[in-house]
């Protein structure tokens, strides 16, 4: 009998597995049994209903001869696939919280930008950064797509911050070449260089975790000229991109006036060539019909960050109606306009705007008899899945497939926790209350492609 290989590790769990095949079928196993390859950190077994461990365990190949530890789930426990947050900033971490008396225009020049220039300090950036990327591994987010500032040398201090910590990231340097304060503004040709030098420096790391994305702030700080240069960037480095899209009512109206030869908002990424199958564009509230379908017949995909669109009042988002059509939509933080860290808030968030968008339907308009706001199953899928689409990763990460890598909330609802299970509770009842009750607690482990990162219990 051949000794056990130490390079090939394996870790069984066994117990409450649940996660997401579709907007609305979510499967829930209790007796599912998930082996996880440890030195590649992906999911090599996936079984459901398996009632005699053991005697599973003696059927399956990969196992036979090679070291592996058990990880039984007690009743409270079971794991989640690890959230995915489409839209966030890292350097508003800074100011997260405070300032939210103002729509966003009056609240970029007011708050944002004054924080975001001081990034040019690197000591004060790898505080920063150090410290919200920590919140965010703690609050479950295993990964996240990123926007940075202008400055070329914090973004890369990021960078290696984000990979020293584990967690899988989009990372971008942001572009802002005009509308924006002299103290916080680049030259067009050095903001396309800096981006090209910040791209080469990510991907020279061979990092399969970190990517690099092409990130205009949004069309209102950037000239025609740099929009242009970066599509293309964009295309010969092929890289995702990432930006804001009708976020807000004066927003919109500014836009057309500094791009009028577009048809409308959408149109202007369009024409600029950064409206494609690899975009993220967050929030997208104001749309109008005509506008949904370009998104759409790009393939683009939706932040949906429904915290920031409430306290920024920028307007309630029918997500649910943008998931009926088939369009790509997540949920994104949009940490600092959103105030919290985390994406069981912005599932919370999300469920109150589509509750809100109902009663605007039957209250307002007389027609929402026909509504149905977002259920727990959707409000799962946009966390995990969904958001696994939108950042193009669904091949890796977003539920339990084998094959896929293991980026995992281990979570825990115990009484040592905000949540209280009662003897009537089902499974369906423990994801419910964690979805709406938990705190960080029920975060017992958080994984990232089979490495621990967080969590809160040892
Ligand atoms: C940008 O890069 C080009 C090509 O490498 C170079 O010729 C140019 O001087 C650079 N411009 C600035 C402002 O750095
Ligand atoms: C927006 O622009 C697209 C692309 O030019 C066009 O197909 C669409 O009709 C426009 N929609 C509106 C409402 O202007
Ligand atoms: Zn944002």
């Amino acid at each position: 009998m051949p000794a056990p290989s130490s390079s090939e590790e394996f870790i069984v769990y066994y117990g409450t597995v649940i996660h997401s095949l579709a907007p609305t079928d979510l499967e829930i196993n209790e007796n599912a049994v998930l082996v996880v390859n440890v030195a590649i950190g992906t999911i090599v077994v996936f079984e459901r209903n398996v009632e005699k461990l053991n005697e599973f365990l003696s059927t399956v190949n990969v196992l036979q001869n090679k070291h592996y530890t058990v990880n039984a789930l007690s009743r409270t426990q079971f794991i989640l696939p690890g959230f995915i947050d489409t839209h966030a900033h890292a350097p508003q971490f800074s100011f997260a919280a405070t300032g939210m008396d103002l729509p966003l225009l009056q609240w970029l020049d007011k708050y944002t930008f004054p924080k975001e220039s001081e990034f040019s300090d690197l000591e004060h950036a790898q505080n920063v950064y150090s410290k919200v990327i920590d919140r965010f591994l703690h609050s479950g987010t295993t990964t996240c797509s990123w926007f940075a500032t202008i400055h070329l040398e914090a973004c890369k201090l990021f960078t290696d911050i984000i990979e020293r910590k584990g967690q899988r990231a989009y990372i971008g340097k942001v572009n802002m070449d005009q509308n924006s304060p002299d103290y916080y503004i680049e030259q067009t040709e050095s903001s396309v260089n800096d981006t090209r030098t910040f791209i080469e420096y990510v991907k020279a790391k061979n990092n399969n975790l970190l990517t690099p994305i092409v990130t205009p702030r949004f069309a209102i700080s950037c000239t025609s000229t740099l929009l242009k240069a970066l599509g293309d960037l964009a295309k010969e480095h092929d890289v995702p991109i990432q930006s804001h899209l009708c976020e807000n009512l004066a927003e919109i109206d500014f836009t057309m006036e500094l791009f009028p030869d577009s048809a409308n908002y959408t149109a202007v990424y369009d024409d600029h060539g950064l409206l494609n199958d690899r975009t993220i564009m967050a929030h997208c509230v104001h749309m109008s019909e005509e506008e949904l379908q370009l998104l759409k017949s790009r393939e683009a995909g939706v932040a949906h960050c429904p915290n920031s669109n409430f306290a920024l009042q920028s307007g309630v988002c029918d997500i649910k109606k943008y998931m009926e059509r088939d369009i790509k939509c997540g949920l994104g933080s949009d940490l600092a306009g959103g105030f919290a860290t985390s994406i069981l808030d912005a599932m919370r968030s999300a469920f109150i705007a589509s509750n809100t968008t109902g009663i605007i339907k039957s209250q307002y308009e007389n027609n929402g008899d026909q509504y149905k706001a977002l259920d727990a199953k959707e409000l799962i899928y946009l966390a995990t899945l969904g958001g696994a689409k939108v950042v193009g990763m669904e091949d890796k990460i977003g539920n339990f497939k084998v094959g896929k890598d293991f980026d995992a909330l281990v979570c825990d609802a115990s009484d040592d926790t905000s949540v209280r299970l009662f003897r009537h509770d089902t499974p369906w009842d423990m994801l419910q209350k964690f979805i709406f009750m938990a705190d960080e607690r029920c975060l017992a482990h958080v994984y990232v492609k089979g490495r621990r990162v967080a969590g809160w219990k040892q």
